[in-house]
């Protein structure tokens, strides 16, 4: 009862109420991910160079990234059908699925810290483990996804407050250049956390 007051709620208000009041379950993500595996990944490491690695990312970004594809706000020809077919109750299960596995990422001996992006650490690590919980990781994202979408967010295809701002200024050479400082680090997920 209670849920479905918060999910009706949430339609009138606005949806930060109905991830305030749902409840995630990790066992019944689990099953919702047998839909995202072929993409995704078991355990959130990606298939596909067009997909991104979501094993480890904060439960609250990609809850907010399903909710955006759903939306229209945020338009992929894949995952704009699937978030479709997803219920708020399950956007918030698989969310907690996927966020649920350790990720660690060290910087191979041929990167010196020094040369990481610096307009880009403060939020997404040296190593690209997020530093703030709204943003992602973009440790081994391929250089294909992460040009892509700071393209996007450039043009306004996809846009962020934040990331609009600083893709407004970056050069194709500047979007080269993290995006294969981030590609060029490894990312391990692990087991997933109980
Ligand atoms: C047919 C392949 C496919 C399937 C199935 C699929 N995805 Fe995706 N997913 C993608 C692609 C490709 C992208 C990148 C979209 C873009 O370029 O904007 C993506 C992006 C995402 C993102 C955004 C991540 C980020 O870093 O911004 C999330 C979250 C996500 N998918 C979750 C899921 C979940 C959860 C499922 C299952 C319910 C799923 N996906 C099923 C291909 C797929
Ligand atoms: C002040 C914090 C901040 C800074 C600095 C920042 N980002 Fe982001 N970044 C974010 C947030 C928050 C998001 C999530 C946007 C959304 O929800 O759509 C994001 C998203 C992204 C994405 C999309 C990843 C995905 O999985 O879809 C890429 C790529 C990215 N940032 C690259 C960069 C690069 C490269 C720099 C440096 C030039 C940078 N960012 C600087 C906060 C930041």
């Amino acid at each position: 009862m209670r849920l479905a007051f918060a999910v009706l709620l949430g339609g009138v208000f606005s949806a930060q109420c109905v991830w305030a009041e749902i409840v995630p379950d990790r066992d019944a993500g689990r099953a919702v991910s047998r839909q995202c595996r072929t993409c995704h990944g078991k355990d959130g490491y990606a298939k596909l160079p067009i997909a991104p690695h979501i094993g480890g990312e904060p439960a609250a970004y990609i809850a907010a990234q399903l909710e955006a594809f759903r939306s229209g706000a945020r338009y992929h020809e894949m995952m704009s059908v699937v978030a479709k077919g997803l219920s708020d109750q399950a956007i918030a299960d698989v969310s907690a699925w996927y966020a649920g596995f350790a990720t660690t990422a060290d910087l191979p001996g041929n990167l010196s810290e020094d040369d990481a992006p610096e307009l880009c650490i403060g939020c997404h690590g040296v190593n690209g483990l997020a530093e703030i919980e709204d943003a992602p990781n973009l440790t081994g994202e391929t250089v294909m996804y992460i040009d892509t979408q700071l393209k996007a967010f450039r043009s306004g295809k996809r846009e962020h407050e934040v990331m609009s701002a600083i893709a407004e200024y970056l050069s194709d050479q500047d979007i080269r250049d993290a995006a294969e400082w981030y590609a060029g680090i490894p990312l391990k997920i692990g087991a997933p956390e109980e």
